[in-house]
């Protein structure tokens, strides 16, 4: 170790503070790394150590403060030296027009003439306020009701994109500063918070807005440090002494001090321009990584904007363009009990069908009786229902004024749909199960896991041939799928002598399969592809898991206590058992997991990076190019960011390409790919 005298000490702490702000802001603001993740860890862990040996040293804006500092008894209250406004809706392009009429009759302009707007997309979070005094970040705040909002200071300190520091830029940083925004949940950073917490058995959050709500609220900060939050800023509050001519040069401004700004606001001249970049966000929506709800629409020119003043809470010199609803209201017309492969019921609402933006939707999932009874839903009850992103419709809320007088509560019946068995809730969870074992809808459910292509990889073998089996008595359990003769499934109608024969290879082939894929195959509960995929690598065999204890796979990292459980009861079962051994004896297959070989060609090249792949490839599937990435040591991802080291794109490739380019993500072709598989 290198031993520092104070003074250099000092220096050095100095320097690294500011090296690795720099850092943090090119990463965050500019979009524009110049280190890896891993360089910048590695100066932040040197700059702690230095700290711990001498913490007299450690600046304000250190980068190491972001951890959380203690835990809070309560959040004061602050109140804004300038109100928190809210903006007025434009619902449609009509409102908009009206909007942009108003404008100009105030402003004494004509028709034909336009007026400058910048419109920014509206970032569906939280609104926050950060104060800076002598460019130190000094309060931050929530909205509140607008005059008074709660002091958050300590968890705002924890998201790296909000600078601790301000520097002069564009215009020298007046010492007192007031700023605007909205905290936010990027989407990437939301699912992977949400499957963790349901892995370990916490309630995971509606949407990324309610998730980020519930992390500023956080009265331990270090929580909230564990979350993946971000912000935009958009919006000056009090400040002093800077002269600032339009939302644009604010934008511009605020940029150079430190601040991230949301990269797609435009300029836009007169009321058409913004009306074809609401059209462009709308279609950029589907791909952003975090949730936006429409688009403000501001005046740009500050001194036209003091001269249009407010109406009430609201500016007359902005409005906020509203995308079209997600939500919307219809009638339940029945609901019907789903039966998946674990026997779980869960009750789904057959609604009028209805266009909810864009989709037309028949049926919402009522997820279980407590959901019912929470929101009182009954047959006959006009619903608000809502589909956010691609999530599965959900009822909202009952209009219970609508409500017809003799409609019932409802409760899931005492049997199971299938007729045979009776339903029941298992203790300590909000779901009703078939106890049935032979329950042919979960049968039916069953098999078509079982068969699919992330589980066995069964080709041609769909719902209708399964249905159809099941009903005959041919399929009556997994293991008879490898039973059943060429003449059981040609009794079946539609199928043909080809489709059997294809059918029976593609059975053959599946039984070659991997630890991983027979896992997520069993449907075990609480056991999909990635736990299956975890729980190989731990225990490498079937012979492992059965010998594991309920300790011993609670100690498997991303395994929490209810998947630990349920696991461990799945193998404990004797009749499980009889089934893999019968599934073993007619020739199931099964490797252990691929590790990383170390003589496979082009492992230096993958190893620990993080690839994401598009298009389509000519010379292997997407899977099969994942699995090669994988036993390389590479990980592979669903979406791009700047932690991706690699696009491997295949031909068509689409946004993702589009994505990469922009964040200066490398690309490979096919070719160079292949070429790196070769270790060339
Ligand atoms: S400007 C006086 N710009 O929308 C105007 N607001 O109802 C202050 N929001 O509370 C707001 N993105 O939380 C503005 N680019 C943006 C915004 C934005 C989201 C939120 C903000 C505000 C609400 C307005």
């Amino acid at each position: 170790m290198t031993t520092y005298t104070q003074e250099e000490a000092a220096q050095k702490i100095a320097a690294l503070t500011e090296d690795l702000n720099q850092h943090a802001y090119r990463y965050y603001v500019l979009d524009d790394a110049i280190i890896s993740d891993a360089e910048y860890d590695r100066r932040l862990r040197e700059l702690e150590a230095l700290e711990k040996d001498f913490p007299a040293f450690r600046l304000p804006d250190s980068p190491t403060q972001r951890v959380g500092g203690p835990a809070l008894e309560h959040f004061d209250k602050v109140t804004h030296r300038i109100p928190m406004l809210s903006l007025a809706n434009a619902m449609n392009k009509e409102e908009l027009v009206e909007f942009d009429q108003r404008v100009k009759k105030q402003l004494g302009l004509s028709a034909s003439q336009h007026v400058e707007y910048i419109a920014e997309p509206k970032i569906d979070g939280i609104a926050i306020s950060l104060l800076y005094e002598d460019n130190q970040f000094s309060v931050g705040a929530t909205r509140g009701d607008g005059v008074t909002g709660e002091d958050i200071t300590a968890n705002l300190k924890t998201i790296s994109a909000i600078p601790l520091r301000l520097f002069d830029g564009k215009k020298t940083v007046p010492p007192v500063v007031e700023v605007r925004g909205e905290a936010y949940m990027p989407r990437d950073g939301f699912d992977a918070f949400n499957e963790e917490q349901r892995k370990i058995g916490e309630k995971a959050f509606a949407n990324p807005r309610n998730a980020t709500a519930g992390s500023l609220k956080q009265l331990d900060p270090s929580t909230t440090a564990k979350r993946p939050l971000s912000a935009f800023i958009y919006a000056p509050g009090y400040m002093e002494e800077v002269e600032i001519n339009s939302q644009w040069d604010f934008l511009d401004t605020i940029e150079s001090w430190g601040f991230p700004r949301n990269p797609l606001s435009r300029r836009c001249q007169g009321v058409e321009e913004v009306i074809q970049c609401y059209e462009d966000l709308m279609e950029q929506r589907p791909r952003l990584n975090y949730d936006i709800d429409g688009m403000v629409v501001k005046v740009n020119d500050y001194a036209l904007q003091k001269q249009l003043g407010f109406i009430s809470k609201s500016p007359r010199w902005a409005i906020a363009f509203k995308f079209p609803p997600q939500q919307e209201i219809t009638k339940v017309l029945d609901i019907q009990i789903q039966v998946g492969r674990t026997g779980k019921l869960t009750p789904v609402a057959h609604l009028e069908p209805i266009q909810v933006a864009g989709v037309m939707v028949s049926r919402a999932t009522l997820h279980n009786q407590d959901e019912i009874d929470k929101k009182d839903i009954r047959v006959g009850d006009y619903v608000v229902i809502q589909r956010a992103g691609d999530v599965i419709p959900e009822v909202v809320t009952v209009i219970t004024d609508r409500r017809v007088p003799d409609a019932q509560p409802y409760k899931i019946p005492p049997r199971c749909p299938c007729g045979m068995s009776e339903s029941e809730r298992a203790p300590g969870e909000a779901a009703h199960y078939c106890t049935g074992l032979a329950c042919p809808s979960r049968l039916k459910s069953g098999f078509e896991h079982f068969v699919s292509r992330k589980a066995m990889n069964v080709e041609g073998l769909g719902p209708k041939i399964i249905d159809q089996a099941v009903d005959d008595g041919l399929l009556q359990a997994i293991p008879d799928l490898y039973r059943l003769t060429e003449q059981d499934w040609r009794s079946l109608e539609r199928t043909g002598e080809r489709s059997v024969q294809n059918l029976l290879q593609s059975l053959e082939k599946s039984k070659d399969t991997t630890l991983a894929r027979f896992l997520f195959a069993l449907g075990i509960r609480h056991v999909g592809e990635t736990t299956a995929r975890t729980l190989s690598d731990h225990f490498e065999t079937l012979h492992g898991l059965y010998q594991a204890s309920l300790e011993d796979l609670k100690d498997v990292p991303d395994v929490g206590p209810i998947v630990a459980f349920s696991v461990y009861h799945f193998f404990q079962q004797e009749e499980n058992r009889d089934t893999i051994q019968a599934l073993l004896d007619l020739g199931i297959e099964i490797a252990p997991p691929t590790k990383v070989i170390a003589d496979l060609p082009g492992k230096e090249f993958f190893e620990d990076k993080t690839f994401v792949i598009t298009g389509s490839l000519a010379q292997m599937s997407r899977d099969d190019a994942k699995e090669q990435i994988q036993a390389r040591g590479g990980k592979v991802s669903g979406s791009i960011s700047k932690k991706t080291d690699y696009l491997v794109a295949g031909a068509a490739a689409g946004s993702k390409l589009q994505k990469a380019q922009s964040l200066g993500v490398s690309v490979l072709d096919e070719e160079a790919f292949l070429a790196r598989l070769q270790g060339e």
